[in-house]
């Protein structure tokens, strides 16, 4: 993959991320969660604000991704806690889609 251009960094192929599904990619040791929805692509931590699941590991419905351990609901637009036992929001990330890459940065 190429290097960082602006702060953002390659991390998946888009093509990786058909619409309506979400991925795991890293971004140096960051655990990062990917998903495209209606052609659009997100970026949040993959790590839950409750008591820190693998947000990847849930269910994507619409812009709401469930956690599969205690079912915290976030919106991947913007990391907002939704629904669930009580927890934190999760980091955002702001992402780049450019020849056929998806990038991000912090
Ligand atoms: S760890 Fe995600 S809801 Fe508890």
């Amino acid at each position: 993959m190429t290097d960082a251009v602006d702060g953002f960094t390659p991390v998946l192929k888009v093509a990786e991320v058909p619409t309506g599904t979400m991925r795991l990619a890293a971004l140096d040791r960051t655990r990062v969660l990917v998903a495209q929805v209606e052609g659009r692509f997100y970026a949040v931590s993959d790590i839950c604000g409750h008591r820190n699941a693998p947000l990847s590991r849930g269910k994507l419905n619409g812009h709401i991704v469930e956690c599969p351990l205690h079912f915290a609901q976030f919106d991947v637009r913007t990391g907002q806690y939704v629904d669930g036992p009580q927890s934190a929001d999760v980091r955002r990330y702001e992402v780049r889609v450019e020849n056929d890459m998806v990038y991000i940065r912090p």
